[in-house]
């Protein structure tokens, strides 16, 4: 199988590129993103020979088609994105609508142009619940969108560009929403300049250094999952014979306390007032919520390995890319 991964040297899709390899589910892939691979993502990757890196930028429609028409993949994974930073928004909001919503356009009409596509993931964002409804317990796959920034808006429209072309070209378009992911290969990018708690919890363990975090972060809690379990489930999405459409959370399920993420760690953190690292506890619903994983577990027979162990993984990962750390902090 060939898989076109776009985004594909950002952080979740290169441990999806090395899932689909390592697996043997697909024998080759074409990484088109903006920017191209770097040490780190070559290194991760490692058996190059089977992978393509094409240098495009999505809003370039007929830079888009012809490099998926000239590839002819089994199936795309559309990753390529701009995510939430408060002064991206405010400086440039138009941006998002680029590159989330016409690029997503340009990508899915380079696929239905080209035969040879069987299926395309649209990779979305718990981003579009915003601010939500004060829904308790999992939120449900089928739960209403109310996104209250450019990032969860761009999401949403894109979303429906997705359906849209489900609907007109007879596609399988899965679309598939990640909540707080971590794990190996997070690290900025042009898509991506906030770094999740966990990065900086690895990289204070690496660096033998305490994070500084704000006192009422150690009040709060959210959905993380790493980015090895997401790969995984992207993994069988890939690959599965039936239609798979539909909207999928790929999330832990459950809720994770901050003292309890940072003891799994095993991190030293103080707290400072002016930290930057800082997550409001009231915040719970909504993008800030728990999400059912019902469908990818009943569809896919995917399940999340506890969290000790994903975060284990990560660490060993850290410890023998301390470099890595050590550049970025
Ligand atoms: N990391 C998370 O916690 C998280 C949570 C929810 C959803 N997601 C989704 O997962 C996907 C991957 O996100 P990530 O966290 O790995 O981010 P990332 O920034 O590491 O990856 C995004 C990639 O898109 C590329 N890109 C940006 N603009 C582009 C353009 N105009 N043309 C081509 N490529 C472009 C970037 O260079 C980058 O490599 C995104 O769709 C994101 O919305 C991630």
């Amino acid at each position: 199988m060939h898989v076109l991964i776009t985004g594909g040297t950002g952080f979740v899709m290169s441990v999806l590129a090395r899932e689909l390899l390592t697996s043997g589910a697909a024998d080759r892939l074409t990484l088109l993103d903006q920017t191209a691979p770097d040490p780190a993502v070559v290194g991760f990757i490692a058996n190059t020979d089977a992978v393509n890196f094409d240098v495009v930028d999505v809003r370039d429609s007929e830079h888009v088609y012809r490099r998926i028409h000239d590839a002819r993949p089994d199936v795309v994974v559309h990753g390529a994105t701009v995510t939430q930073v408060p002064e991206w928004e405010r400086s440039d909001p138009t941006r998002y609508v680029d590159v989330n919503v016409l690029g997503t356009s340009h990508v899915l009409d380079a696929a239905r142009r080209t035969d040879s596509v069987r299926r395309v993931l649209y990779i979305s964002s718990a981003a579009v619940y915003g601010s939500g409804n004060c829904v308790p317990g999992p939120l449900s796959e089928d739960a209403p969108t109310r996104p209250d920034e450019m990032y969860g808006v761009s999401k949403v429209a894109a979303e429906m560009v997705a359906q849209r072309f489900a609907a007109l070209y007879g596609l399988d378009i899965p679309v598939v929403r990640f909540t707080m992911v971590f794990g190996p290969m997070e690290r900025p990018t042009s898509g991506r300049a906030q770094m999740s708690l966990p990065f900086h919890l690895a990289a204070s363990r690496v660096t033998n250094t305490s994070l500084e975090v704000s006192e009422r972060t150690l009040r709060a809690g959210g959905d993380w999952i790493s980015a090895v379990d997401v790969a995984r489930a992207l993994r069988m999405l890939c690959t599965d014979t039936e239609s798979c459409a539909g909207t999928y959370h790929l999330a832990s399920g459950e809720r994770t306390d901050v003292p309890d993420l940072i003891r799994a760690f095993g991190a030293s953190v103080t707290t400072s007032a002016s930290s930057t690292v800082d997550m409001d506890p009231d915040k719970k619903f909504g993008k800030h919520a728990i999400y059912s994983i019902a469908r990818a577990r009943g569809r896919l027979g995917w399940q999340p390995r506890p969290l000790a162990e994903q975060v284990a993984e990560y660490l060993s990962w850290a410890a023998a890319n301390s470099k890595f750390f050590h550049a970025l902090n």
